[in-house]
C-alpha cells in the first residue's frame, strides 16, 4: 500500500485537471500555476509592472524553449484576453491554450515541439480581472444571465480599449506632410506623462510591449465573430471608412488565416450577430477592417502598430459575450486550430541579424521594405527597428522584396528576396521566416560591394511577360521561370536567387 500512493501521486500530477468553468481570479492562477508545475522547463510566470486599480496583478504565462530570455531569431508571440472583463471567452480559451501546449509537448506533438521550440509565447488570460469580477456578479445576481455592459470597463469605469494614447492621429499628420516616423511614433517618457487619465493596466501593457520585442499578436474579443485589423481609426474621422495601414496585405492575410482554421467565422452560412445584417462578416471571409466597420481611436490594436514592432488583430470570438460555462468546450473547439495557426503565422516574411563587420550587434538600425512583385520598387512605408541584439523580424505575404537597412555610422545595405511563406520542406511542421543577415560597413569605410544587385534582378523582372499587379502569383512566376531556363536573362535571375538563398544560410 504504502508504494502505491506515490505512484498515485505521479500520475495525478502528470494528468492536467482542466475544467472548463468560468475561473474566477484565484482559480484563474491555479491553472497558469498547474500548467508551469507539469511543464516548468518551457514555462515562466511573471507579474506585468502595475497591478489593476483594485490590486490584482495582470499576469502572464511565457512558453518557450527557453523562458526568461529573448533568444535571436525567435519571434516573440502574444495573445492578450479579457481586456473587456464582460468579454469572458477569450480568458477560458488562453486558459485552455496553456494547458493544451503544455500536454502536447509533455507527449512529444510534433507542432506544438516545433512551435514551442521556435518561438516565444506569451499568454495573458486576463488584461482587466476587476471588471471580469463584477461582470461574474452581476451575472449571479442577474440569475446567471450575463448583462451587456457591466464589467466591460476597468474599476475606474475606463475602456482600456479606448485608453491607448491615439498615435493615429500623428501617423496621419506624417502621412499628410510626407515626413516624419512611421514607426515607434513617441516616446514612452513622454506618453507616460502626457496621456490624459491613462489607467493602471494601460501603463502596464505600455511598458511590457516597449520592454518585449513583440512581433504578432492578438487582442480577443467578444460580442461579435469576426477578425479585425487596422487600422481602426478612420483616416477622414469618419464614423465608418476603409483605413487602410501600409502593412494591409500582410494584415488580411494575418486576420484570413485566424478566419480560415476558426471553424465558423468564415463560414458563410454563420448567422451575423446583429440580425439586421449590417455586420455581414462571415460573407466577406470572417475579416472586417476596423475602420470600415467603426472607428476605435485609443485602441490597443493600432498603438501596437505606430509605437512597436508587433503586428496586432483584434479577434471577436462570438456573438455572446459571457455565455454559461457548458459552451465553453464548444467554443474551445471551435477556435483551437485558429489559435495554433495564428501563432505560426509569427514566422512568415523575412528575419536576420543587423550586426556590423566587427561582429558587433547594431541595433535600432531602420529595416525598410520595398515591394518589387510588380517590376516596379514601391516602398511599404512602415518600417521596423532592430532589437538590442540586433535581431529583426519584418511579416510579409509572398512576393519578391528589396530589404534595405539603414543605421547611423554604417553604410546602407540592400539585399533582394523572394519570400514563400508555404514552401514547407519535408518533415517540417512549419516554415520559418526566410534568414537575411546584414554585415553593416562603417561609413568611413569603403563602400562595401553588394552581394546580389537589386536592380540587376528588378531589370529581369522588368523584361517579363509579368507587370500586370492582376497577374501576380509568384508560383506562376517559379514554375514560369522553371520552363524557360534557356532564356538567359531567365537563367540569371534563377543563379542570383539561388546565390541570395545560399549566402542567407
Ligand atoms: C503574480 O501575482 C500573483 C497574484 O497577485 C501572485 O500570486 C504571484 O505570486 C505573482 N507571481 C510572480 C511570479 O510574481
Ligand atoms: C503582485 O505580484 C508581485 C510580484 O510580481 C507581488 O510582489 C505582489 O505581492 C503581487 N500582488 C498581489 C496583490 O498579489
Ligand atoms: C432570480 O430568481 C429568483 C428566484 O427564482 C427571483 O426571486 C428573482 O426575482 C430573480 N431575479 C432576477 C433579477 O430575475
Ligand atoms: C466605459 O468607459 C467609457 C469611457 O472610457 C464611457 O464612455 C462608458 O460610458 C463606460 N461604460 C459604462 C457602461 O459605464
Ligand atoms: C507586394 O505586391 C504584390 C503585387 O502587387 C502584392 O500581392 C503583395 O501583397 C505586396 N506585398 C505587400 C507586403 O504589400
Ligand atoms: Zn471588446
Amino acid at each position: 500500500m504504502s508504494v502505491s500512493v506515490p505512484i498515485f501521486l505521479v500520475l495525478l500530477s502528470a494528468c492536467s485537471g482542466f475544467e472548463f468553468i468560468h475561473h474566477d481570479y484565484k482559480a484563474m492562477l491555479d491553472v497558469m500555476y498547474d500548467v508551469h508545475r507539469r511543464c516548468p522547463e518551457i514555462t515562466r510566470i511573471y507579474n506585468l509592472s502595475e497591478p489593476t486599480a483594485q490590486n490584482r496583478n495582470l499576469t502572464v504565462i511565457e512558453i518557450t524553449d527557453n523562458p526568461g530570455t529573448h533568444e535571436i531569431g525567435e519571434p516573440e508571440f502574444k495573445y492578450v484576453a479579457n481586456m473587456h472583463g464582460n468579454e469572458v471567452v477569450g480568458r477560458e480559451l488562453l486558459l485552455k491554450l496553456m494547458d493544451h501546449l503544455c500536454d502536447g509537448y509533455l507527449k512529444g506533438v510534433k507542432l506544438v515541439h516545433f512551435l514551442v521550440d521556435s518561438t516565444r509565447i506569451h499568454l495573458m488570460p486576463s488584461m482587466n480581472p476587476d471588471g471580469w469580477e463584477s461582470a461574474y456578479a452581476a451575472m449571479k445576481k442577474n440569475n446567471g444571465t450575463a448583462t451587456w455592459l457591466i464589467g466591460r470597463n476597468n474599476s475606474n469605469n475606463v475602456d482600456l480599449n479606448r485608453n491607448f494614447p491615439n498615435l493615429n492621429m500623428i501617423m496621419y499628420q506624417h502621412e499628410r506632410d510626407h515626413k516624419g516616423k512611421n514607426n515607434h511614433l513617441e516616446k514612452m517618457e513622454f506618453a507616460l506623462s502626457h496621456a490624459e487619465n491613462l489607467q493602471p493596466e494601460t501603463v502596464a501593457v505600455m511598458r511590457w510591449i516597449a520592454q518585449i520585442p513583440f512581433v504578432l499578436s492578438a487582442n480577443l474579443h467578444g460580442g461579435d465573430l469576426v477578425a479585425n485589423y487596422p487600422y481602426d481609426v478612420t483616416h477622414s474621422g469618419k464614423a465608418q471608412e476603409y483605413s487602410e495601414s501600409p502593412d494591409d496585405s500582410t494584415f488580411r492575410y494575418l486576420a484570413e488565416s485566424y478566419a480560415f482554421f476558426h471553424t465558423k467565422m468564415a463560414t458563410p452560412s454563420t448567422k451575423p450577430c446583429d440580425m439586421t445584417g449590417d455586420d455581414q462578416f462571415a460573407k466577406q471571409g470572417g475579416i472586417t477592417n476596423g475602420g470600415a466597420w467603426y472607428s476605435v481611436p485609443g485602441g490597443m490594436q493600432d498603438y501596437n502598430y505606430l509605437e512597436t514592432n508587433c503586428f496586432e488583430i483584434t479577434l471577436e470570438l462570438g456573438c455572446d459575450k459571457f455565455p454559461p460555462a457548458s459552451e465553453l468546450e464548444m467554443y474551445w473547439e471551435d477556435n483551437k486550430p485558429a489559435l495554433l495557426a495564428f501563432m505560426i503565422e509569427s514566422h512568415i516574411g523575412v528575419k536576420g541579424v543587423v550586426k556590423d563587420n566587427d561582429g558587433k550587434a547594431v541595433p535600432g538600425a531602420e529595416v525598410k521594405l520595398y515591394n518589387m512583385s510588380t517590376g516596379k520598387e514601391v516602398y511599404i512605408p512602415h518600417d521596423v527597428i532592430s532589437n538590442a541584439n540586433g535581431d529583426y523580424y519584418r511579416l510579409l505575404v509572398d512576393g519578391f522584396y528589396k530589404v534595405k537597412i539603414t543605421a547611423p555610422g554604417y553604410h546602407p545595405m540592400s539585399k533582394c528576396v523572394v519570400v514563400e511563406n508555404n514552401n514547407l520542406q519535408e518533415n517540417m511542421p512549419l516554415v520559418e521566416a526566410h534568414i537575411l543577415n546584414f554585415e553593416m560597413v562603417p561609413d568611413d569605410e569603403a563602400k562595401p560591394k553588394m552581394d546580389v544587385d537589386c536592380s540587376q534582378l528588378m531589370e529581369v523582372m522588368r523584361n517579363m511577360v509579368y507587370q500586370d499587379e492582376e497577374q501576380y502569383d509568384l508560383t506562376l512566376l517559379k514554375s514560369m521561370l522553371r520552363q524557360r531556363l534557356s532564356d538567359e536573362s531567365l537563367q540569371e535571375l534563377i543563379y542570383l536567387m539561388d546565390q541570395e538563398q545560399r549566402n542567407n544560410q
